[in-house]
């Protein structure tokens, strides 16, 4: 198991570092992320490379036995490079160019930016591609984090050549976007701006393939760098830092997913969410989902609290460790923290790390030390797969991209809302779910779920369909397969993708204000979404009893070839999506993980011959899971059932 994280020794004098690679030994630390930042520091003028301190750093980690995943240092261009092309940084809709003083206010469009950018790459990957430390290349950090978007001159260029690779001609842009309305008809791509700031809004078909853009563009770059480091160094994987869950961010990770030797992701939890270790399952989910099973590596997360929401809640002992191995328990072989030693000068003084303010003797150093002999005992899991669930929740990044763009029937409809939801309530009833992109294989699958799945294309529509007329069951919730792949909407009545498969139609949607609640006939609460759906052959398992809506259908199924087609027009509270979830499991006929207590989270592995079963206790009182093994982090054996202790982890071997 990798573990261990960021290192910035370039912000400690020498004699720190070797305190800190006897910290590290003591914590069982064998990875990290080295260089991150430091382009400024090792190119210190134009083309005067100064590597002592890096030559340094990485013999001293080698000794120590401490594996070395190095970064491209591309991710903070150098003070020098921004003062003498001020027009490699990225401008916003306003017109507004990134000063220097952060991070990332790279243009991936900037021609300048690259050059210097891959001689960088060069010089690294030549100088240490041999070093015995060096494990994984580290690309850049976060592509798109601070840079994701950028409406500079030479990205307009950019952004032309790519429409032109799509649409050949300006008039296959026009009907795609549907220009004519508010006269937008572009005579030439020449025409055609990034978008920049306008009264109004913009139209969606344009603001949707801008986001595609930018992701290619960001993902060009990345293959850049890769390239390079592939050519020096051909037998060093070579990965980039996915920030999967942001929900600012641009890249198209499916997308991205084919391009690196490990997926590799960022998670750090958010003060203000009641449920963010359920937050944390799906983020991992997807993580895998996108890996397409394989193992995949927990780049960063935090100790304790980070620096950047408005209040930065700190961990409760006992956290730290349980969101290293939810992570590990989807699938992760590894899992590294930002940063190792915390900052006492610079933009992130207050973010935890390994090694806090306080020093070794801290709660936090205490629980990586007690966490990384954990990881030593985890060893058999590593190459061992997440089990295959039986149930799939679609989820695209063209979706969530065309949710955020605003003017709809309600901004409440948040991309990552009711996935997330759907996902928690499965989660709770010990049922595995793979979160996947709409364009996986299918057939594996009894149950697909798409939750507000907005923008679906013909071919992946077709697809849905023919998965239930095979006998898979499909859920589909409000807000799905309501405009096609260029963000039209789709005609003839609500939802257009989907119309037919669930054999029903809407012909308005009917959304609720911040918190009204309406009833269901069966009892249920749901809130945010009603619309005025009529049956054209399918069923009403329940309609609503109170609202606008009363009397009309807020359930419904239809059979479909030998499968079924069940349409969940509203958003049911938590209790109610419990329910719900109990219903689909008897109709789909879902096993569960394991037999055990409500309120533990569980998640098998499977090897060769072995399986590993993560059981989570979050909660404050000791849990039962019926099921005998051995006790990888304990070492106990149990014949039939083993106890998870409050707010503890076990991992059952059998
Ligand atoms: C990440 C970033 C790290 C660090 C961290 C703080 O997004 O990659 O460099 O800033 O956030 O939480």
């Amino acid at each position: 198991m990798a573990f261990g994280g960021d290192y910035s020794p370039e912000q400690w004098s020498e004699d720190v570092w070797t305190d800190d690679v006897a910290l590290m030994r003591r914590a069982g630390v064998n990875s990290v992320n080295l260089g991150v930042f430091s382009w400024g520091l090792l190119e210190v003028a134009d083309g005067v490379f100064e590597w002592g301190w890096l030559d340094r750093i990485l013999d001293l980690l080698h000794e120590g036995g401490i594996g070395v995943n190095l970064a491209t240092p591309t991710a903070a261009p150098p003070i020098w490079l921004l003062r003498a092309h001020p027009e490699i940084a990225t401008v916003d809709e306003r017109g507004v160019r990134t000063s220097q003083g952060g991070r990332l206010a790279w243009s991936p469009s900037s021609a300048t930016f690259r050059r210097y950018a891959l001689r960088m790459v060069r010089a690294l990957a030549e100088r240490y591609g041999e070093h015995p430390a060096l494990r994984l290349w580290h690309v850049s950090n976060e592509l798109g984090n601070e840079n994701a978007r950028c409406h500079s001159d030479e990205t307009a260029v950019a952004w032309r050549r790519w429409l032109e690779a799509r649409y050949t001609t300006v008039d296959a842009v026009n009907d795609s976007w549907g220009s004519a309305f508010w006269g937008h008809h572009y005579a030439s791509f020449a025409q055609i701006e990034p978008p920049r700031f306008a009264r109004g809004g913009h139209n969606p078909g344009l603001l949707l393939d801008f986001e595609r853009f930018s992701s290619d563009a960001l993902l060009e770059h990345y293959v850049a760098e890769r390239d390079v480091l592939r050519e020096v160094t051909p037998d060093i994987p070579v990965t980039t830092n996915f920030m999967i869950m942001s929900y600012t961010q641009v890249d198209d990770y499916a997308r991205w997913a084919e391009e690196v030797d490990v997926v590799a992701n960022d998670h750090y939890t958010m003060s203000a969410d009641p449920f963010r270790h359920a937050e944390l399952s799906f983020s991992a989910d997807r993580t895998r989902g996108i890996a397409k099973g394989d193992p995949w590596l927990l780049m960063e997360h935090s100790t304790s609290a980070v620096n950047w929401q408005s209040i930065n809640r700190a961990k409760p002992p006992g956290e730290l460790a349980r969101n290293s191995l939810a992570h590990i328990a989807r699938g992760a072989d590894g899992a590294l923290f930002f940063q190792w030693r915390m900052s006492t000068a610079g933009a992130e003084q207050f973010h935890s790390g390994v090694v806090p303010h306080a020093g070794a003797d801290s709660k936090i150093f205490r629980e990586v030390e007690a966490l990384g002999a954990t990881m030593k005992r985890l060893a058999p899991v590593v190459g061992s797969r997440v089990q295959p669930a039986r149930v799939a929740i679609l989820f695209d990044h063209d979706s969530a991209s065309a949710l955020s763009f605003g003017r709809m029937p309600s901004d409440l409809v948040a991309p990552q809302d009711l996935p997330k939801r759907m996902h928690r309530a499965f989660t709770a009833r010990h049922i595995a779910v793979d979160v996947v992109p709409s364009t996986a294989d299918l057939s594996e699958y009894a149950l697909v779920v798409l939750p507000t799945l907005y923008v679906v294309s013909n071919a992946a529509a077709d697809r849905i369909a023919e998965f239930a007329q095979g006998g898979g069951h499909v859920v589909v919730s409000y807000f799905s397969g309501i405009v096609d792949d260029t963000n039209r909407v789709r005609q003839g009545g609500y939802p257009g993708a989907f119309r037919d498969l669930l054999k029903i139609r809407t012909d308005e949607f009917f959304p609720l204000v911040e918190h009204e609640t309406v009833e269901l006939d069966n009892g249920w609460v749901a809130d945010l979404w009603t619309e005025s759906l009529e049956l054209r052959g399918a069923t009403a398992l329940t309609a609503y009893r109170s609202g606008e809506m009363a009397d009309v259908p807020a359930i419904t199924r239809a059979t479909a070839g030998s499968g079924t087609a069940t349409y969940l027009a509203t958003r049911l509270n938590d209790a109610a999506m419990l329910h719900f979830v109990d219903e689909l499991a008897e109709l789909a006929e879902l096993p569960v993980i394991a037999d055990a207590d409500a309120g533990l989270e569980l998640v098998r592995r499977v090897g060769p011959d072995t399986s590993f079963l993560f059981a989570i206790n979050h909660t404050a009182h000791s849990l039962t899971v019926r099921q005998g093994g051995t006790d990888l982090i304990s070492g106990s054996r149990h014949d039939a059932s083993v106890e998870v202790p409050a707010g503890g982890t076990v991992v059952v071997m059998s």
